[in-house]
């Protein structure tokens, strides 16, 4: 969802800012573009399409320069081409911004700036911030920079430099993400940090509302009011092969295969001796825990999937009531929440703008907010009340998937903690449920060694339209999970429906050779799921089971089954999702599907 990259320093500033932009195009762009300041101008370079495209373009004419700033533009206000990429310009093509975000106000202040006499070029948003800088700019930037900050609406972040100072980059935050890398004499600027890895490991997250100057000596970070802010330096530990391939083919298979380290890792010091959860980063006191009435989770897409098992597992090991909401739907239904409210919010990337908006709200309205998120410094992490991180390491592929089985985990250990602390489940079955997640890394591994079996299964769906996932309790949950994984990455129609309630609609769409998965992990409603796969062979559905090993009966009922290792039926969605995964996966690259890159969709998705 669009990217910032900076640079100041002595070195080419153009090849940096292209290497900086490829790290960032999992965040998904339709354009891309340049500005170097070049001889005395700006030399701004600019196309649709992808980064290769741009770097066509600047074969053999790579600008020269050693100050600039980049961008990928994923398109909101405007077509994506070559006009409404990044970076726009002011009149007199003096100043050059670029941005990620969106001005809410954009057009009472496009007319106003018509009216002072400043022509556009573009559609966006974004051409306004040139415009409105160019208006207030008196020989300082910074100054500039601020006057028109103070007229924004919005959710933004954005950076700028001028011909007349060709020396500084300036870069605001306010609701999307801005990191600056520090280096010796030279100083960088990006979106997120894999950008600034190959240069530094030194950066400062910015917080909204502050502007950063950065210059080849140093960097200084003001407040929207014009105060200097002490900065803390921030040290980034992992590596950048870390953020890359390691030989497969897509990061899709290489995150979906890291799974078991991913649980590992999720897991480690947090479980005791005795089997016991511990959670320091929750910083709940036992009299907090017992006064909580009621638990609201809320996250967008995986992440709310993992809600939907956490919603169940809460339920079952805490008894309390818990609703689980889509972060665009709650912030706007008015939720009834007070302060013995406790909320969950999850979020891969701690920057979905739903999902922090709704965070806000249930802060606002004085509930606690515990906050699951993959990424240390995001904004979900800074804002909530308490921290759960999962340990998945840098996720890069759109489709969520080892966030998605820590997001899961780190639900189970919320549950586990809260109901020793509530006395809703003994020391005993809490001991029971830490046994089993520690045995999943195992598990996933042998399951992801079936992967061949898989592979063949995704034959099946190539040509297919439509296909259906069924499930009832904790596989109901999972279905959603599968369903939306198999259409955003191979772009088939998927739908998934709780089993119970097939017979109220959809069974009429189900015909001769619909695929339909069916999930049955649960013995609990192990019977009445064969009833369901029932009804759909008898529409004779091409039905593929997933279920726990020992379940033999079932192999009767239908045309094939994918066995997984028995487990305690509580943590069966984090096996059963990960043949749904590599399902996905081969069917996507089967139809030559762009895996990591799905077509309309971003990694992090900052604006509402
Ligand atoms: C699913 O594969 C997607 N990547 C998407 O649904 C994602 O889970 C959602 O956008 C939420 O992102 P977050 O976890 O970073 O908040």
């Amino acid at each position: 969802m669009c990217g910032i990259v900076g640079y100041v320093g002595p070195q080419q500033a153009a090849p940096i800012l292209l290497d900086g932009l490829k790290m960032l195009e999992y965040r998904g762009y339709d354009s891309a573009g340049v500005v170097v300041l070049d001889n005395g101008g700006l030399s701004v370079t600019k196309k649709e399409g992808k980064l290769e495209v741009l770097e066509d373009r600047l074969a053999g004419a790579m600008p020269r320069g050693q100050v600039g700033i980049g961008h990928t533009r994923w398109a909101t206000h405007g077509r994506p081409s070559d006009l409404n990429a990044h970076p726009h310009t002011d009149c007199h093509e003096d100043i050059a911004v670029v941005h990620n975000g969106i001005i809410e106000n954009f057009q009472p202040l496009r007319e106003w700036l018509q009216d002072q006499g400043h022509e556009f070029r573009s559609e966006t948003d974004t051409e306004v911030l040139s415009h409105l800088i160019e208006q207030f700019y008196q020989g300082d930037l910074l100054a500039a920079v601020q006057e028109a900050v103070h007229r924004l609406e919005g959710s933004y972040a954005f950076a700028v430099v001028a011909r007349q100072e060709p020396r500084r980059v300036v870069a605001v935050r306010k609701d999307s993400p801005l990191v600056v890398g520090l280096g010796k004499g030279e100083n960088f600027l990006a979106s997120d940090i894999p950008a600034l890895l190959s240069h530094t490991r030194e950066t400062m997250i910015m917080e909204d509302g502050e502007i950063a100057v950065l210059t080849d000596d140093g960097v200084q970070v003001y407040s929207t009011g014009g105060q200097p802010v002490e900065k803390q330096v921030f040290h980034v530990e992992w590596d950048l092969a870390s953020a890359e391939k390691a030989g497969y083919p897509h990061f899709m298979l290489k995150e979906i295969h890291e799974q078991p380290r991913a649980l590992r890792d999720t897991l480690a010091r947090r479980v005791r001796g005795d089997g016991a959860v511990f959670l320091g980063e929750v910083k709940l006191t036992p009299e907090q825990i017992k006064a909580i009435n009621k638990v609201a989770i809320v996250a967008c897409g995986t992440a709310f999937h993992a809600g939907l098992v956490g919603k169940q597992v809460l339920e079952r090991l805490v008894r309390l009531p818990v609703e689980a909401d889509i972060a665009s739907e709650f912030r706007y239904r008015d939720p009834l929440l007070d302060e013995t409210t406790l909320v969950v919010v999850i979020s891969q990337s701690g920057e979905t703008a739903d999902t922090l908006a709704a965070l806000r709200l249930a802060k606002n309205r004085g509930a606690r907010v515990v906050a699951v998120t993959n990424v240390v410094g995001s904004s979900v992490s800074r804002e909530a009340d308490d921290v759960v991180y999962t340990l998945a390491g840098p996720e890069i592929a759109v489709a969520s998937t080892k966030a998605y089985v820590t997001q899961v985990e780190a639900m189970y250990l919320l549950a586990a903690m809260l109901g020793q602390a509530r006395g809703a489940i003994s020391p005993a079955e809490a001991a029971e449920i830490t046994a089993a997640l520690k045995r999943l890394p195992d598990q996933v591994q042998e399951v992801l060694s079936h992967a061949p079996v898989v592979e063949r299964w995704a034959e099946s769906l190539v040509d297919k339209e439509d296909t259906f996932f069924i499930g009832r309790g904790l596989d109901w949950a999972v279905a959603q999970e599968g369903s939306l994984k198999l259409k955003e990455i191979s772009y088939i129609h998927a739908e998934a429906y709780a089993a119970g309630e097939l017979k109220h609609g959809t069974l009429a769409l189900i015909t001769e050779g619909v695929p339909v998965i069916a999930l049955a992990t649960q013995p609990d409603l192990y019977d009445k799921m064969l009833s369901n796969i029932k009804e759909v062979k008898a529409r004779d559905a091409y039905v593929t089971a997933v279920t726990l090993t020992g379940n033999t009966e079932i192999a009767k009922a239908v045309d094939e089954v994918i066995y997984l290792p028995a487990t305690n039926p509580l943590v069966a969605p984090v096996l059963a999702v990960v043949p749904l995964q590599l399902l996905a996966y081969y069917a996507a690259v089967k139809r030559g599907c762009d895996v990591d890159k799905p077509r309309n969709l971003a990694k992090s998705v900052t604006v509402e």
